[in-house]
């Protein structure tokens, strides 16, 4: 089909495309609601019938990938794999600690993230002594030997197997060329011979032109051979981190294997429901950074916006009310509303007591109305906090 036709094609189906960031073409009708680069496209993601249009327009341009335009579409349109959580099955969850990946592989419900943490062996093999299972680590962090260090003195003193945990890291911008390098070189550090969970840690580098040194690698080159790394045994599933409605659409029309994760800024000031949905009808897990709002570049970049706006969220009189209605610290409550919710927060700390107040936000449940409450923030204050566009230039969530 030529371009022309194409273009008819989906012109008849009230589609039209734009380019991103990687200059890819996407339909424009599913712009991410919260888009601000093309205000106005509010496109309603649980449309199947234009999703398929879409997977198979990308197929044909993608043939020498050799997948097959059914396969997709039976995997897409797949019912039995779809797992909403709701409440019911929020408590099945409680009592069991983990949730299913899309793969079949199980997962805890809350982790801990490790970007500048201090004396990361010791942290590390503290909170695993207290039930910490789940690390998130990247190259990036600067700290794989460190995480590493505390992961193996707990297996070796005992106190986990290695099946017990669940360990994450990530492919930088700069390692996309070679992400079976760049993870052989993390478990070197790590000192493991594989991890749970390997994220493509942003979907383009472009955003990082002239800082760091490397090639541009498209989601659609990387993604095959981030599905080697699993038929290799070196992770268990694989994910993104950073992808928006757009990205993720790309690589479901590529993939053999599906992105079992989507790791991304999510909190009740940036409560992202196009993108919860999209992920829950493709059954991709939502990773919460920043969970509590409190990562280091939210004041260090948004002191005065979050003075202004009144951005602090552990100190919102909604959060202070649920804390003492349910005999519970600030941080436990928004950890609970994550839980809640189905996604996995991942709070930094590097202070063991934290940790341990952190892992019991997933031991109590919320009224149905509180958790409306909270999440009603959003509406009213709607905030980035780890956002390319003031730093960058460029609106890779658009
Ligand atoms: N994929 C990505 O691009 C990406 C981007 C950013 C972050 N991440 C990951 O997400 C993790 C968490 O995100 P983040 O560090 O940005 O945000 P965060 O978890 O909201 O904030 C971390 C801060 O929260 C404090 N804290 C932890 N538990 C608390 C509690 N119960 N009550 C009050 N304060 C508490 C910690 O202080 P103390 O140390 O004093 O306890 C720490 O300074 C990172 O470590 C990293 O692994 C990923």
């Amino acid at each position: 089909m030529s371009e022309e036709e194409k273009e008819k094609y989906l012109e008849k189906r009230g589609i039209s495309y734009i380019k991103n960031y990687n200059n890819e073409k996407i339909p424009q009708n599913y712009m991410y609601k919260h888009s601000r680069t093309y205000p106005g496209q509010h496109p309603q993601t649980s449309n199947m019938e234009n999703i398929h249009d879409m997977i198979s327009m990308l197929q044909k341009e993608n043939e020498f990938l050799k997948i097959q335009r059914d396969d997709a579409l039976n995997k897409l349109s797949s019912k039995e794999n779809i797992t909403n959580i709701d409440r019911v099955q929020f408590e099945e969850l409680e009592s069991e600690k983990k949730i299913t990946l899309n793969n079949g592989h199980s997962c805890p419900l809350l982790g801990i993230g490790t970007s500048h943490m201090q004396n990361a062996a010791e942290v590390i093999y503290q909170s695993i002594k207290d039930g910490t299972r789940l690390i998130d680590t990247a190259s990036k962090y600067e700290n794989e030997e460190e995480v590493g260090k505390g992961i193996k003195r707990a297996i070796e003193e005992g106190i986990v197997e290695r099946d017990d945990l669940f360990v994450v890291t990530k492919c930088w911008i700069t390692e996309k060329e070679d992400p079976e390098k760049a993870l052989r070189n993390s478990l070197v550090r790590l000192q493991l011979d594989y991890v749970d969970l390997y994220l493509d840690h942003w979907p383009s580098g472009k955003c990082y032109n002239g800082k760091e040194n490397f090639k541009l690698v498209s989601m659609r080159e990387m993604w095959p051979k981030m599905e080697n790394l699993v038929e290799q045994n070196l992770t268990k599933s694989i994910g993104v981190s950073n992808y928006n409605v757009q990205n993720l659409f790309i690589i479901l029309s590529i993939c053999k294997i599906k992105p079992a994760v989507n790791e991304v800024e999510f909190h009740p000031y940036l409560y992202q429901k196009d993108l919860k949905e999209f992920c829950d009808k493709e059954n991709i897990k939502i990773f919460a950074y920043n969970p509590l709002v409190k990562g280091s570049y939210c004041k260090n970049r948004y002191e005065k916006e979050m003075l202004e706006k009144g951005l602090d969220l552990l100190n919102e009189d909604i959060v202070k009310d649920l804390a003492k209605k349910y005999g519970k610290t600030e941080g436990q409550i928004v950890l609970n509303w994550h839980i809640h919710l189905g996604t996995i927060p991942i709070p930094g700390t590097s202070n063991p007591e934290r940790m341990k107040e952190n892992l019991e936000s997933a031991k109590f449940e919320m009224d149905a109305d509180d958790f409306e409450f909270l999440s009603a923030l959003s509406e009213k204050k709607e905030f980035r906090f780890c956002d390319s566009l003031p730093i960058y230039g460029i609106d890779i969530f658009a």
